[in-house]
């Protein structure tokens, strides 16, 4: 072979795996609680993601690229999320964000992603300040919680006919933010609230505020914050004799918090609101079931997670790029098709249609809508 032949034909062979390599893949943030107390939820955004990435992948990527996701664990803690949010950004060289999941770490981690001009879509971060700073690639696949709390304090007053409510928060963006939606509308209606008061989220012995809340005699009690706190104080509750009505929101949406109660006859007639449950819809069987054959239960906001991910691909297919702005233009325009429906952005970056239902907690663990 001449020396100019195989020079040819090693460039030939040198190009062709070149164009191979070249078909980078594209990373996407998925951050959440992935350590402490609230991974329960992290497993949930990690779990969607995860199933979303293989089937886009399985289809081809995006634009022929794979996706590859990026773990960034923020334990709930704001300053930890900071830190991983400024990793994925400067260190991981990310090109979108599934997360994160508590407001109070989402908030201040979309302000890095706005300042890259990268896409962020938290899948269950609820507290209407996210979206109220006119960052224009900050989005949400959840609803708000000033839509939350209204539903709850509806529930509560026309159809428990409660009048008398103890209001418990954590003090936390997303607990308290919900606590007081949800004051503001039963107030509204006319009902009493007989007690305001936030524990402390890490805390296992909530009997004297349980005392307390028996002794006003509310008919009613309402709990803002997560289910590691919502469980012993619901237990505590039962176990000094109180047998109203416990009204909690998304933040109890995990199995866990069966365990943290102490058991499925504790949650039982458990009420929560959350978003439309998209387990039960048409265009999310196919997905449930392959959750389902691995033996995971797409429960809570694994779902909402799995669309985060179909409308970060969508936005990149269409757009032909990576570009954030490009990215969040193009969601802020169009509807997207996506295991919960057709998913649409108003110009804030919440979702135009997210409507909150009613659950009750039953005594196999498992929550359904109150018909
Ligand atoms: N909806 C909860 C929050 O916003 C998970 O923190």
């Amino acid at each position: 072979m001449s020396k100019l032949i195989r020079n040819v034909f090693i460039a030939g062979i040198s190009s062709l795996l070149c164009h191979i390599c070249v078909a980078d893949t594209i990373k996407i943030g998925v951050a959440g609680p992935f350590s402490g107390p609230y991974a329960s939820f992290g497993d949930q955004l990690w779990r969607g993601a995860t199933q979303a990435a293989a089937d886009i992948n399985e289809k081809g990527g995006i634009n022929g690229n794979k996706i590859e996701l990026i773990n960034a664990d923020d334990a709930c803690e704001p300053k930890q999320a900071v830190a991983v949010a400024n990793r994925l950004v400067n260190k991981d060289n990310v090109a979108a964000v599934i997360g994160h999941f508590c407001s109070s770490s989402t908030i201040p981690a979309s302000n890095v992603y706005a300042d890259a001009q990268i896409v962020m879509i938290t899948p269950a971060s609820t507290n209407p300040a996210l979206t109220e700073r006119g960052f224009n690639t900050i989005f949400r696949t959840c609803g708000r919680d000033d839509q939350q709390g209204v539903i709850a304090a509806q529930f509560i007053s026309d159809s428990l006919k409660a009048k008398n409510i103890a209001i418990i928060h954590d003090k936390d963006t997303y607990g308290k933010g919900l606590a007081d939606a949800t004051k503001k509308t039963l107030e509204k209606l006319g009902a009493k609230i007989v007690l305001y008061e936030g524990l402390t989220r890490g805390e296992k012995d909530f009997n004297a505020l349980v005392s307390r809340i028996k002794q006003l005699n509310a008919d009613a009690v309402y709990f803002g914050g997560l289910h590691p706190e919502a469980g012993p104080l619901l237990r505590q509750l039962r176990e000094q004799g109180y047998q109203g009505p416990f009204i909690s929101g998304d933040g109890i949406a995990s199995e866990d918090f069966v365990t943290s109660a102490g058991g499925a006859n504790i949650v039982k007639n458990v009420y929560m609101t959350f978003g439309s449950d998209p387990r039960n819809i048409p265009d999310a069987q196919k997905v449930v079931k392959e959750l389902e054959s691995k033996h995971i239960e797409p429960e809570g906001y694994t779902l909402y997670s799995y669309a985060a991910l179909q409308s970060i691909a969508d936005a990149m297919r269409e757009t032909h790029s990576q570009d954030g702005k490009k990215m969040a233009d193009w969601l802020h325009q169009h509807k997207v098709p996506t295991v919960m429906g057709e998913r649409e952005w108003d110009e804030k970056g919440d979702l135009k249609n997210a409507p909150y239902i009613i659950y009750k907690w039953d005594t196999d663990g498992k929550y359904t809508p109150v018909k």
